[in-house]
């Protein structure tokens, strides 16, 4: 007989047929009812046991965390809590379990706990609900895209530039570590290596997608970036999914509205699809918020949060406005802020932004920012000191999304490769589309850890990825 998931038997409701299932064992209590759980849907399922008529080897391997199958019949349930239950026939034991050593016995732990046994964590309530909305949220990604007729672009994950300077890059090379070839001026050789040049991981996919955009119109990738940045933030990864869609034709404003549109599109389909998880984690975030001091304390419960910003027009605001409300903010009167802003120029960081998006109470939409603050690749405006970049900072997370309208200028361009000291040679392929054929174009990037985050309500970007890379840490 096949299995059927506990998530289809809760819809289909089969009530007096016989069916089997497949599943790990939470709990096993008074000899008589095992509650299932077997990750298809966060609910567990009630079976019971006849423990007069079954081999007492076979009750003694029920264990917390083992797996089993059972056959059985579908009752309605007399218990409050559930709707259905299944009268077990036969029950056969798949792997068995110490009690005495399974990392998760039915009880609360903390987040660090579930760090180190992260091998099984998904075994847990939160984590199997976490890993629910990801695949939710990462299913929406690529169906707003295609409905709206963009092409999916897989960019490279090894590369020969790091042209976007967005952080430091990790190292791809195959060299002997202990006696690397050195040329004239005894500097690693490279040209002797696997690529026959220097290359790194990727920190974005964005040059590659311009490339396409310009040829396809409308492109996105969905891809992992790596950052060898040493920042050990709750918002930091080392690798993390970067989304990041590139349109020809669009200007800065065409920019927001995508970004705008897509963030509600997903985060509605998180609502509409994982309702079952999404009210498990906004119980669970309520908990969390009430270990915290008074003033640290949200102010919205998850749900209310991600109505919020279905809700409301995202505010969008220039840089110079931002940093005279900043300027003239209590914290910065009071000097609370870390860094405290004295003038135009200065970038923003985490405090300043989760300011503004509470000052607000929607999400904020930066744009204009100083040029030396930001990326070579950004349109440069008439005053020839500010970009046509835009940050979308978010409730509880800061900077969310950050993207540009590009320099589509040929000599533009080259004067700020120039400027930013970067080698133009390295950039030529690029350079070429501003040669040929170019036009306005525009895209963003989305981390997309950083909205896991937001939506589930999790306080750490390494409760939302399976396997967190972070400085001093690559376990699993
Ligand atoms: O602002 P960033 O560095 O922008 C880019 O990489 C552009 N190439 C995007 C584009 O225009 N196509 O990164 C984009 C987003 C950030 O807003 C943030 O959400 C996320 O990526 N991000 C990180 N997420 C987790 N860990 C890190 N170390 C991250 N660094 C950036
Ligand atoms: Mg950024």
């Amino acid at each position: 007989m096949r299995h059927t998931s506990i998530s289809d038997l809760l819809k289909s409701k089969p009530v007096g047929t016989t069916v089997n299932i497949k599943a790990w064992v939470r709990t096993f209590r008074a000899n008589r009812f095992i509650a299932l759980n077997d990750g298809s849907t966060i609910k567990t399922l009630q079976i019971v046991v006849d423990f007069e008529a079954t081999d007492e080897a076979i009750l003694n391997q029920i264990n917390t965390g083992a797996c089993i199958s059972v056959t059985g019949e579908v009752v309605s349930s007399q218990g409050s809590g559930q709707d259905l239950e299944i009268i077990a026939k036969e029950i056969e034991i798949l792997g068995e379990s110490n009690p005495e050593e399974y990392p998760f016995p039915p009880k609360k732990f903390n987040m660090e706990y579930l760090r180190k046994n992260a091998h099984m964590r998904a075994r847990t309530n939160t984590f199997a609900a976490v890993l629910r909305v990801r695949h939710a949220l990462s299913h929406a990604v690529h169906q707003y895209f295609n409905d709206k007729g963009f092409f999916m672009m897989h960019t490279p994950i090894i590369t020969g530039s790091d042209a976007e300077g967005a952080g430091e890059m990790f190292n791809v090379s195959v060299l002997d570590k202990k006696k690397p070839p050195l040329n004239e001026e005894g500097e690693i050789d490279y040209s002797q290596d696997f690529f026959e040049k220097e290359t790194n991981l990727t920190v974005s996919g964005q040059l590659e997608a311009e490339l396409a955009a310009l040829a396809l119109g409308k492109v996105y990738t969905f891809g992992p970036t790596f950052r060898a940045e040493n920042s050990n933030t709750t918002r930091h990864l080392a690798e993390f999914w970067m989304i990041e869609p590139e349109v020809a034709f669009a200007n800065l404003d065409d920019n927001m509205d995508l970004a705008e549109d897509f963030l509600k599109y997903v985060i509605k389909y998180a609502k509409d699809n994982c309702s079952d998880d999404l009210a498990f984690l906004d119980k669970r975030f309520a908990d969390e918020e009430k270990t915290k001091p008074q003033n640290l304390r949200s102010d919205m419960g998850l749900l209310e949060k991600l109505d919020m910003v279905g809700a409301n027009n995202f505010c969008r605001l220039s840089y110079t406005e931002a940093i005279d409300i900043l300027r003239n903010s209590k914290p910065n009167k009071k000097k609370k802020f870390e860094y405290l802003i004295d003038g135009w120029g200065a970038d923003l960081q985490s405090e300043h932004e989760k300011y503004l998006v509470k000052h607000f109470g929607t999400p904020v939409i930066l744009y204009d920012y100083p040029a030396n603050i930001k990326a070579f690749y950004m349109r440069l405006n008439e005053d020839g000191k500010t970009v046509r970049a835009m940050d979308i900072l978010f409730p509880g997370i800061g900077e969310i999304v950050g993207g540009s309208q590009r320099e589509e200028r040929h000599d533009v361009l080259k004067q700020k490769i120039s400027e930013f000291n970067i080698p133009e040679e390295e950039l030529w392929w690029y350079l070429e589309t501003r040669k040929f054929g170019t036009c306005v174009h525009s895209g963003f990037g989305l981390g997309f850890e950083r909205l896991v985050l937001f939506v589930t309500g999790m306080s750490n970007i390494r409760d939302v990825i399976p396997f967190p890379r972070t400085p001093g840490n690559a376990d699993f």
